[in-house]
């Protein structure tokens, strides 16, 4: 779609987009005048940009694993941006910050304090293996950044390797290694130079066109520019894919063998992956594979504040004359604290098995959906991390984002919130607390959006 300043849009890759009639539609029908006065208000004032304002409608109130917009429809959010693991407004976590905030509510540069040191302990005890310098930054985006310099730093080189459709941020660092165009194109010009793509892995869809054997295919192609370049400084992905996706066996063990025959850097991010989201409290612990640096965010903050890390492998921590983050509010003992009790509360409650537990009973139930329902091509995912792709054709696998965005808006209108991604893929991402009669409860929403949107077969 071409605009005022001559840059022709990109396709959208999600469904919700804000200029969809769809959601026109479903606003007239659903929300009152109060909500629309508001998000009207909100469209005067704010910039607008793309899958953000204008808005789909205005919250009031968030609980555990629901949201409440303005006129008091509840909905079990199933997005969350992956920030709510513990659920919103945990009363322990709201109580250890109302009294960090009594206790101390700053730590201005070169002074440490003890919620920072608390948490960075705590974190690195729960990270695999050598994982154990932390840098803390107050967005996912800086600590993609702060990753990639030090990448930079630590081999005296500067290309990477991310995968197309990826995202990783919307700084200019973050995305150059991201995948998603629209972040890349358009009008604000050229991007990092040496931040290379390669297709990802993906058996359902996938560039090389095959239906089996990609993880083979892109870990090959991995190796191949890294072997062609000889001066890659690091490979960055997510080892579990957003799409969703979960890598092939013995698919990290084969990048993470070419980084190191070639002299690169492995960075995962799990931003929205990491603290138990796929089952395993990291998910490269799926595979077994350990990363020169992790990326944590999101949830790190527990769903009220921005928090997020890169931890290092110890080894790393050579290069001490030269500032990657320096942000002002790097130790913010507020922010440390909201981190330290997420990171305990996901441990004393258990929330990692529940989320494998929780997720298999939603695998299940959209796997006999499949049964029934032609549109549904594939289901696949991990613990509270799971999607559904929509297909007008099974046989050509035909992506069908049309009725991706049916799905969507009937399952808003009856109390589900999630997001759909590429256009035709539903994807969840519940809460870590979500119980089993919870998860019942929202398939039920979304097998009666199929039953309404699309004939069985
Ligand atoms: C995989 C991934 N990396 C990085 C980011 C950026 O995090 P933030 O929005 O906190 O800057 C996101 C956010 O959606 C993400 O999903």
């Amino acid at each position: 779609m071409e605009n005022g300043i001559g840059f022709s849009a990109p396709a959208h890759g999600e469904g919700d987009v804000n200029t969809s009639s769809l959601r026109a539609e479903w606003q007239r029908q659903h929300l009152d005048g109060g909500t629309m006065d508001l998000i009207n208000r909100d469209s005067s004032v704010f910039m607008h940009q793309s899958v953000s304002t204008p808005c789909l409608s205005a919250v009031r109130r968030v609980e555990g694993i629901y949201i409440e917009d303005h006129g008091g429809r509840k909905y079990m959010d199933f997005h969350g941006n992956n920030v709510h693991h513990i659920g919103y407004q945990h009363p322990r976590l709201i109580r250890a910050i109302k009294s960090q905030l009594d206790e101390l509510s700053f730590a201005p540069r070169r002074f440490t304090c003890e919620p920072a040191v608390l948490f960075a302990e705590e974190l690195t005890s729960l990270t695999p293996g050598d994982l154990n310098k932390v840098l803390l930054a107050p967005s996912g985006n800086d600590a993609i950044e702060m990753a990639l310099a030090y990448a930079r730093a630590a081999t005296g080189r500067h290309k990477t390797i991310s995968f197309w459709d990826s995202y990783h941020g919307a700084g200019f660092g973050a995305r150059s290694v991201g995948g998603e165009a629209m972040f890349r194109s358009g009008p604000i010009g050229p991007l990092l130079p040496g931040a290379q793509h390669v297709p990802p892995f993906g058996d359902y869809r996938n560039a090389w066109g095959v239906r089996e054997g990609s993880g083979v295919l892109c870990a090959n192609t991995i190796r191949y520019v890294l072997e062609k370049e000889q001066d890659v400084a690091a490979v960055i992905a997510e080892p579990t894919r957003a799409v969703p996706y979960i890598p092939p066996p013995g698919f990290w063990q084969a990048v993470r063998q070419a980084c190191d025959e070639f002299g690169a850097m492995l960075i995962f991010d799990e931003i929205p992956t990491g603290l138990g989201k796929t089952g395993r409290f990291f998910s490269c612990q799926w595979e077994g594979v350990e990363p020169d640096i992790l990326v944590l965010g999101k949830s790190l903050g527990g769903g009220v504040l921005p928090v997020a890390a890169m931890v290092a492998n110890e080894k790393l921590d050579l290069l001490r004359d030269y500032a990657y983050g320096h942000y002002t509010h790097e130790k913010n003992p507020v922010l440390c604290r909201a981190a330290l009790e997420t990171l305990r509360i996901i441990q004393d409650e258990g929330l990692v098995e529940n989320a494998e537990k929780v997720g298999a009973i939603a695998l299940e139930r959209l796997l006999k959906m499949q049964q029934r329902f032609e549109a549904i091509g594939d289901v696949r995912g991990r613990g509270c991390l799971f999607g559904v792709e929509l297909v007008s054709d099974r046989d050509l696998r035909t992506p069908d984002p049309q009725l991706a965005e049916n799905i969507l808006y009937h399952c808003l209108a009856h109390g589900l919130s999630f997001k759909t991604t590429m256009g035709n893929v539903l994807t969840f991402t519940p809460p870590l607390i979500t119980t089993g009669e919870e998860m019942n409860r929202a398939m039920d929403i979304v097998e009666n959006a199929f039953n309404a949107c699309c004939a069985g077969s």
